[in-house]
């Protein structure tokens, strides 16, 4: 594998809407990005991925883009932008904004001119389908729910929508329209990015012609899961390699996919040494606590799920690139109230979760508010939801039975918005994340668990994602951190994520109890020294034997 300058980075990302608001109308803003810059730095930080700002009726909080070239008046303007991406690089910190090109959002001007003229140029943008009797074109479900088709009005057409109505999918197989898209990423790149996250890429290429498939249904709606059109759809790699040769190349980009179902077969493809992208997300766990039937059926997932998730992705991975691991992002719950058993949710078992993640093999991120601990909200009423697609879900509960108080429970477990609440920056009203009203409730647990309260206590969580970074920026480590096998330790332990992360120059083992229960193991061998530790203390015997305590971890490196 060919060693990149991105490998000994820490990335973050940033979620525009929620991190700081500096005009009081309860959204946060590019100038509240710009103000904290310094702190990521402090944390440790080198990129940064804004989660969408261009201009959209955010009817799915951005990733509707009616002006890939405006930033929405909410977040700023593009003065602000410019200066964001200027006083980041005056830091060494590289940015890098979203691309959302599978679709685009209905007020884009290219739709507006597909549905004034819908046999024109611009419907060529677009999936418009003829309907079949008076139905949809087939019978695919929207990942949001309900039929992938919207009637045309006035016509006896559809468009092709795979999320939102106010999503219309891209039409990837006209090359006048990736031109669009090429152009306007040189254009953004032109202005000093370093890259882009790219969304919901593995959609982009449809399995054609449209046709239904007749598996049984799913669900009760009688409609078919898109996964089937992705399983069927071949040759991504022609318009994504395309991507990559025409600008990620030119500028030697870096890029991270967001990317599920990828065929195994395809990933040397994706990210070996000139795939598509750089790298992309590693997202096992969350697919394997996922169901086909919504989210009410979703699945637990144990400290021995995730490790095996975790040991699964590092093993497929070792020989084929570097994938980024994450705890969470804004499409997912709180990390550390998913993974971690609610009853055991403190400071010390989100270090555990924060150590275990940053010490495998790959890119480490961190979503906004992970290094402070935030944790999932307590919803009380599905009217305090905004995301569209924990209200889909909502309904999916009710068709299939639950009951109105069943049914938010097993939604609020999931929603995409626990981890869309406001930053919680210090214990003053709202957390200190604006002066007016927050678009979405601030957890009421900020007066404990905010950036004020760990910022200058050496023992935090905070803190101890400091040192995590410090310890893989160290040059006496970071090879063997960075590049070094991964290979699992008493793996059929119990409640024990433990692995070796090693080179021909040295060992380092990662000991952690993911439980209550304190357990004494015997080392491998002798050890030379203790690299991290989440307590002050740790036991360990001449014989090598080393009592762990509740959801200790210790980094150790081997003689
Ligand atoms: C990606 C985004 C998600 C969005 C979807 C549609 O999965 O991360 O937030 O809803 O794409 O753009």
């Amino acid at each position: 594998m060919q060693k990149k300058w991105w490998h000994g980075k820490v990335a973050y990302q940033v979620y525009p809407k929620s991190f700081l608001d500096t005009t009081g109308n309860g959204i946060g803003d590019l100038r509240g990005i710009i103000s904290k810059l310094d702190y990521l730095k402090e944390l440790g930080v080198d990129i940064i991925w804004l989660s969408p700002c261009y201009q959209s009726p955010l009817a799915d909080q951005g990733y509707d883009i009616s002006d890939y070239y405006q930033i929405d008046p909410r977040f700023g303007t593009m003065n602000d932008m410019d200066e964001l991406i200027a006083q980041a690089r005056k830091r060494n910190l590289s940015i890098l904004m979203d691309l959302v090109v599978n679709h685009c959002s209905d007020e884009h001007e290219w739709f507006q001119k597909a549905l004034q003229d819908p046999y024109g140029p611009y419907s060529k943008y677009f999936y418009f389908e003829k309907g079949i009797n008076g139905q949809p074109p087939n019978n695919w479900r929207s990942y949001f729910g309900g039929s992938v088709w919207e009637p045309v009005s006035g016509t006896d057409l559809y468009y092709l929508h795979l999320f939102h109505k106010k999503q219309p999918d891209l039409n990837w197989e006209n090359s006048s329209l990736r031109e669009e898209i090429y152009k306007m990423m040189r254009w953004w790149m032109d202005k000093g990015l370093a890259g882009f996250r790219i969304d919901a890429i593995i959609n982009i290429k449809k399995a054609l012609p449209f046709s239904d498939y007749s598996y049984p249904p799913d669900r009760d709606d009688g409609l078919a899961s898109i996964d089937n059109m992705l399983r069927d759809a071949v040759g991504v790699g022609e318009f994504l390699g395309e991507m990559r040769d025409k600008v990620f190349q030119k500028y030697d980009a870096f890029t991270v996919g967001e990317v599920f179902n990828a065929k195994e077969e395809e990933l040397p493809d994706f990210i070996g040494d000139n795939g598509y992208f750089s790298t992309m997300f590693d997202f096992r766990a969350a697919v394997w606590g996922g169901s086909e039937k919504g989210w009410y059926a979703s699945r637990h997932i144990t400290p021995e799920i995730y490790k095996s998730c975790c040991f699964l992705s590092q093993k497929q991975m070792e020989n084929v690139g570097y994938l980024s691991n994450i705890i969470e992002n804004h499409d997912e719950p709180r990390g550390v109230s998913r993974y971690i058993p609610a009853e055991d949710l403190c400071e010390t078992s989100k270090k555990l979760l924060a150590a275990v993640s940053f010490m495998l093999r790959g890119l480490p991120w961190i979503y906004q508010g992970q290094e402070i601990g935030m944790e999932n909200l307590s919803f009380t009423s599905i009217d305090e939801f905004d995301d569209v697609s924990t209200l889909d879900e909502y309904r999916v509960a009710k068709n299939h039975g639950f009951n109105d108080a069943d049914a938010l429970r097993a939604v609020a477990f999931y929603s995409r918005d626990n981890a869309r609440t406001p930053f919680q920056w210090d214990d003053s009203p709202n957390a200190g994340f604006t002066t007016g009203t927050p678009w979405l409730r601030v957890n009421p647990n900020y007066t404990e668990i905010n950036v004020k309260a760990q910022q200058n206590d050496k023992t935090s969580l905070f803190s101890f994602y400091k040192e995590l970074i410090t310890l893989r920026k160290n040059p006496d480590y970071a090879e063997t951190i960075l590049y070094g096998r991964l290979e699992p330790f008493m793996e059929k332990e119990e409640n024990l994520m433990a692995f070796y992360r090693y080179d021909q120059n040295q060992t380092l083992l990662v000991l952690a109890n993911f439980q209550k229960a304190p357990r004494t193991l015997t080392l491998p061998k002798a050890y030379k020294s203790v690299l991290l530790n989440n307590y002050k203390h740790i036991t360990i015997d001449s014989d090598a034997c080393v009592t762990l305590d509740y959801y200790q971890v210790v980094i150790l490196e081997l003689a």
